[in-house]
């Protein structure tokens, strides 16, 4: 049973709000997970704006790199995630896997070119998403905030993905991009992929984005 509802109590009726086209009540309201991708390209304009609007440095609360603020909430501004778009089909951008640098906001290059062998060990039974774009694989150095919060910096790290995941659906859906989230991937394949320490960082959250 997935909802909660006090039948034996009073209840106050509050009258749905209006829903008028074109605003950002409507992207909420329309925001829903796409999976009939077809291996349409996403241009890096398209992928510039996804990653900028929900992830990038876009506030400064001081002149220095350190008072960066992002779309998203992060607790004591630690900031512990890390974005790897993995791009399945080229566009104006190459097939390879990439690195967000979220303060040069720049692609650094990992792999490239790649191929199915380098992709062969990741994938799981789910096959609509081989036929994304661009998954953009999110990672957590789980300790620059545990070294605040101790233990609670993994759920706090966890959260965070979260809101970065609805920025990234709500910005892909802005601009015609579809956008589904995924739970499953052979996590030791992805580390051996991105070639990242799982002492250090770990991959928690996936998105694939396409046409
Ligand atoms: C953490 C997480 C993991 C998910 N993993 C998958 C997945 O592996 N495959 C899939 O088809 N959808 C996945 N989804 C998407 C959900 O199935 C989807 O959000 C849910 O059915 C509600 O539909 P909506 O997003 O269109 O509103 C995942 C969503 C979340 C939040």
């Amino acid at each position: 049973m997935k909802f909660k509802n006090y039948t034996r109590l009073n209840s106050d009726e509050m009258k749905r709000p209006k829903i008028s086209p074109g605003t950002f009540q409507r992207l909420l309201s329309e925001r829903s997970s796409f999976r009939g991708f077809s291996k349409k390209p996403v241009s890096l304009d398209q992928l510039s704006k996804i990653l900028y609007f929900s992830a990038g440095t876009v506030r400064f609360l001081r002149q220095d790199l350190d008072s960066s603020r992002r779309p998203y909430p992060s607790a004591g501004a630690k900031y512990p995630l890390e974005i790897y778009p993995l791009l399945l089909v080229g566009s104006d951008i190459k097939k390879g896997l990439y690195h967000y640098n979220v303060i040069e906001h720049s692609l650094e290059t990992l792999l490239r070119p790649i191929n199915s062998a380098d992709l062969k060990d990741i994938w799981m039974s789910q096959k609509w998403f081989r036929k994304a774009s661009i998954i953009l694989i999110i990672t957590a150095t789980f300790e620059r905030t545990t070294e605040k919060y101790g233990q609670k910096g993994i759920g706090y790290s966890l959260i965070e993905a979260g809101h970065l995941g609805q920025n990234i659906y709500l910005v892909a859906q802005k601009i015609g991009i579809g956008c589904s989230a995924i739970g499953e991937f052979r996590e030791d394949a992805i580390v051996k992929l991105l070639d990242i320490n799982p002492d250090e960082e770990l991959p928690i959250y996936y998105l694939a984005l396409g046409n």
